[in-house]
């Protein structure tokens, strides 16, 4: 019989200090979250510094929370997987340098993971993966269409121009007066407006996969603006579900065209914009006509940050030979085609 694994993930690349400990890559045996939200709050976004130092202050008590969960020690582990970019330097190094004691403490090997992996691999807790798929990754940093043929390759078949889903979210939620991050707050009152305003989609080339949202997010602010000179006034709910309905039918839209064309057995939603109501339920709804293709979403506890989803990679990683050396690095730029 086949020993069960048993991998620590961690994650400090931006504002959450985050670690969990997976089962044989798919089982969560414990995770736990510690988010700096309400730190960032009053600036309204993550300030680097601020992050790394809350990740210091975090990372101890994150660590012993875990194994008090799963009832282990690190004897117990069979590899530590890390995110090692991209990422805030600062923040990302605190969680290397972390893995990095821990491996050399116990004698363990050291899987560095990519952090958009990490988000796509959130999907395998849900669901064993069946290639060839592909997934619409949405977060704060990023915004792709990666196709995966096999296990750890991943082919970016488009991506973001400009700003990601999750900053055009945040930086309209700021125009609206909503606290950071904004994602949460548009989602909640496009809920309960109309998308009245007809705010434009960015198609780009016929062909392309590619991405763009800034002329979205400045056309926001100026409707605003001028309806502001004017002395007239939108409703909040209503710009929110006009933005909101811009973005989910270019995502669902090129989404849909790429399983087509590559005729993917999965599609799944990743990254922490994955957690949005509206965008949800667009692509449950343009999926449902096509059984033939599994639309796989995960809970929202695995669509934000968490480490979980680190250690759901490292162990495909680890099982494939990956290993890194005491000499790893935090990357802020890593690619995720080569690293
Ligand atoms: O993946 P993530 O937790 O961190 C990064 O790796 O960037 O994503 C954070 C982003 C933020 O921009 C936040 O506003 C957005 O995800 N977000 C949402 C929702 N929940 C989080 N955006 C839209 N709707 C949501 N419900
Ligand atoms: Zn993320």
């Amino acid at each position: 019989m086949k020993k069960d694994m048993y991998i620590l993930g961690l994650e400090t690349s931006c504002d959450e200090t985050a670690a969990a400990i997976l089962k044989n890559g798919r089982e969560i045996v414990a995770n736990v979250v510690s988010s700096q939200i309400e730190s960032h709050k009053r600036f309204g976004g993550v300030v680097p510094e601020v992050a790394s130092r809350h990740h210091v202050e975090e990372i101890t008590f994150v660590l012993e929370e875990t194994f008090k969960q799963a009832g282990m020690s690190a004897s117990d582990l069979d590899a530590i997987a890390v995110t090692k970019g991209p990422g805030l330097v600062g923040s990302l190094l605190i969680g290397v340098n972390a893995a990095k004691a821990m491996a050399f403490a116990h004698g363990l090997p050291l899987v560095g993971v990519h952090h958009i992996a990490g988000h796509i691999y959130a999907n395998r807790i849900v669901k064993e993966m069946a290639f060839p798929l592909l997934s619409l990754v949405v977060s704060g940093g990023h915004t792709e269409l990666v196709l995966m043929r096999e296990h750890g390759s991943f082919e970016v078949i488009g991506e973001t121009r400009d700003d990601a889903a999750g900053e055009a979210y945040d930086k309209v939620a700021r125009t609206l007066d909503l606290p950071y991050p904004g994602g949460p707050h548009i989602d909640r009152l496009a809920k309960e407006g109309e998308a009245t305003i007809p705010f434009p989609r960015a198609w780009l080339e016929e062909e392309s996969y590619d991405f763009s949202f800034s002329g979205l997010k400045s056309a926001v602010i100026n409707t605003l603006h001028n309806a502001n000179q004017r002395g007239e006034v939108f409703k909040k709910e209503d710009v929110a579900a006009s933005f909101q309905q811009s973005v989910i039918e270019v995502l669902t839209v090129k989404t849909m065209r790429a399983a087509q064309q590559f005729q993917v057995k999965q599609v799944l939603l990743s990254g922490g914009v994955a957690a949005n109501q509206g965008l949800r339920k667009a692509l449950e709804e343009q999926f449902a006509d096509h059984p033939d293709m599994e639309l796989i979403i995960p809970p929202l506890q695995l669509c934000t940050d968490n480490a979980a989803m680190i250690a759901a990679a490292g162990t495909v990683l680890f099982e494939k030979g990956k290993r890194d050396g005491l000499d790893m690095n935090g990357y802020p730029g890593l690619d995720i085609e080569q690293f």
